[in-house]
């Protein structure tokens, strides 16, 4: 079963890759390439949370509860599947309600921001669920250069806590400036 969820986890990992590819392809392109990336994006985001909800279901039935919660390694793995699963279903929730305007104007760097963070969520996800198969990544070093050791971090440091909120209000503020200026 173990061989499951390793196996399943290449499908968000894959998906949400392509998706972020596809939305800065989407957003700094122009041509057939880019408008390919934004027509297809919303089938790909779908499938990349049926795989996600595919694997954190195994990962759930797999491993007993108290033992994922028992390793604070384990942990943070859940705890970054469970933030890469909200971020991409934001994103999936965004281009699914704007359908073609999604990408207009500022409202491409709500996308682009969102997949960048979410970008950065799922690959440390992968890197911690190597960690917990003995299976290390270079990835590790550049987690350690934004402050988390993989071996040592185990609660966000304040100035990461402060970075969300000043993502999350810009965000809100990019969300209003954009809907005055289309109402
Ligand atoms: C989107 C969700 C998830 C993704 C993308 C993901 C990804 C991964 C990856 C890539 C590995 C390494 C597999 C290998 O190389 O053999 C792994 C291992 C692991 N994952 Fe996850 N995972 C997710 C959710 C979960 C959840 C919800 C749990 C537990 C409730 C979990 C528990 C584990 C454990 C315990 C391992 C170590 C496996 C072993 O010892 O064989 N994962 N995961």
């Amino acid at each position: 079963m173990t061989g499951t969820h390793a196996m399943l986890s290449h499908f968000p990992i894959g998906f949400w890759a392509l998706a972020t590819l596809m939305i800065l392809v989407g957003a700094f392109l122009s041509g057939r390439l880019a408008e390919l990336s934004r027509a297809a994006l919303l089938p790909v985001l779908v499938l990349s949370l049926l795989g996600a909800l595919a694997t954190l279901t195994i990962g759930f039935l797999i491993w007993p509860m108290a033992a994922n919660l028992a390793s604070p390694l384990a942990r943070n793995h859940i705890l970054m599947a469970l933030w890469s699963l909200g971020i991409f279903t934001m994103l999936t929730t965004l281009v699914w309600r704007a359908g073609d305007a999604a990408f207009d104007g500022a409202r491409r760097w709500v996308l682009v921001i969102l997949a960048l963070v979410g970008g950065l969520l799922f690959a440390a996800t992968g890197t911690l669920g190597g960690h917990l198969v003995g299976a290390t990544t270079a990835f590790s070093a550049v987690l350690g250069l934004m402050g988390w050791e993989v071996y040592t971090t185990f609660y966000s440091p304040l100035w990461v806590i402060a970075v969300m909120v000043i993502i999350g209000l810009a965000l809100g503020a990019i969300g209003i400036i954009s809907q005055r200026k289309t109402g």
